[in-house]
């Protein structure tokens, strides 16, 4: 059984006081909520201040990029390293990072395995553009981006390491987010979202096998809000979202994550 997840991306957004000021906003109406998993990725800066206020709560924390070398003259950037420990999950291979930063599969890829390897588990974000879409070809780019970026991620990686190997699946997060949802307040349907993850999760049992594929959680993102989330949550082949605008208000965001875990949390209960 897959545990739902809900993760907010709040991008460039927040300044450290704001993004204090907004956890303490959503704080207590998350920490109650049960049977999803909760994740905020605020900017780099904000990280240490935040993994200090959520000591001893139930939500997580996730970056929303990081390198793929562990340290030297990379000016600019964030390790594997610097953040193992300061949060459990990273963001990576976002449509943002792609189109605005030239981000490739291969360089995502080898991302993905550094986050493997030090501890972090991947979000990883895949997504058609619109032309790519118009054109019929939805399912070749995300095979291309799931199959590139997992390629050498397998059930004897990372590092070799069979025994974290093993949890891959606790360890993996795919996210579906067609670039033309993001941000533009256009999201697709449920049916769209839920038709291109249950092809995602056939690409992910070609390249390990069923039963890991059908454990990996795919959540939807683009343009997710509280008056949508019930759309993609009652799909079952949807595990939760990934929040971009509507993670910024604390109380559209408690309740996008409220949904989710009574849709899902049903469901559980009438499948026993
Ligand atoms: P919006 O929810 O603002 O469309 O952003 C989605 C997204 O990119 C999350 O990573």
């Amino acid at each position: 059984m897959r545990i739902p997840l809900v993760a907010g991306n709040w991008k460039m957004n927040t300044s450290v006081d704001e993004a204090e000021k907004l956890v303490l906003e959503m704080l207590d109406g998350l920490d109650r909520l049960d049977g999803v998993e909760k994740v905020l990725c605020p900017p780099f800066v904000s990280l240490v201040p935040l993994s200090m206020m959520l000591q001893g709560s139930s939500i997580k924390l996730g970056a929303q990029n990081m390198y793929f070398e562990a340290k030297g003259a990379y000016t600019g950037e964030i390790s594997p390293l610097m953040l193992s420990g300061l949060c459990e999950f990273v963001i990576l291979g976002h449509s943002e990072r792609r189109w605005c930063f030239g981000e490739t599969d291969e360089m995502i890829s080898k991302k993905v395995k550094a986050a493997l390897a030090n501890g972090l588990k991947p979000i990883l974000c895949v997504g058609e553009r619109l032309e790519e879409n118009e054109a019929g070809k939805t399912e070749e780019v995300i095979n291309r981006q799931v199959t590139v970026a997992l390629d050498g991620v397998g059930l004897n990686v990372p590092g070799g390491d069979i025994e974290k190997a093993e949890r891959m699946s606790d360890n993996l997060v795919i996210a579906y987010e067609p670039v033309w949802a993001i941000g533009t307040g256009k999201a697709a349907t449920g049916e769209q979202a839920a038709a291109t993850i249950e092809f995602i999760r056939k690409a992910l049992a070609g390249l390990w096998n069923r039963d890991t594929a059908e454990e990996i959680r795919i959540v939807y993102g683009g343009s997710v809000t509280g008056a949508n989330i019930a759309e993609f949550a009652s799909h079952r082949e949807i595990d939760g979202a990934l929040v971009g605008g509507a993670s910024l208000k604390a109380d559209e965001f408690v309740a996008i994550v409220e949904q989710t875990a009574r849709i899902k949390g049903r469901d559980r209960t009438s499948r026993r």
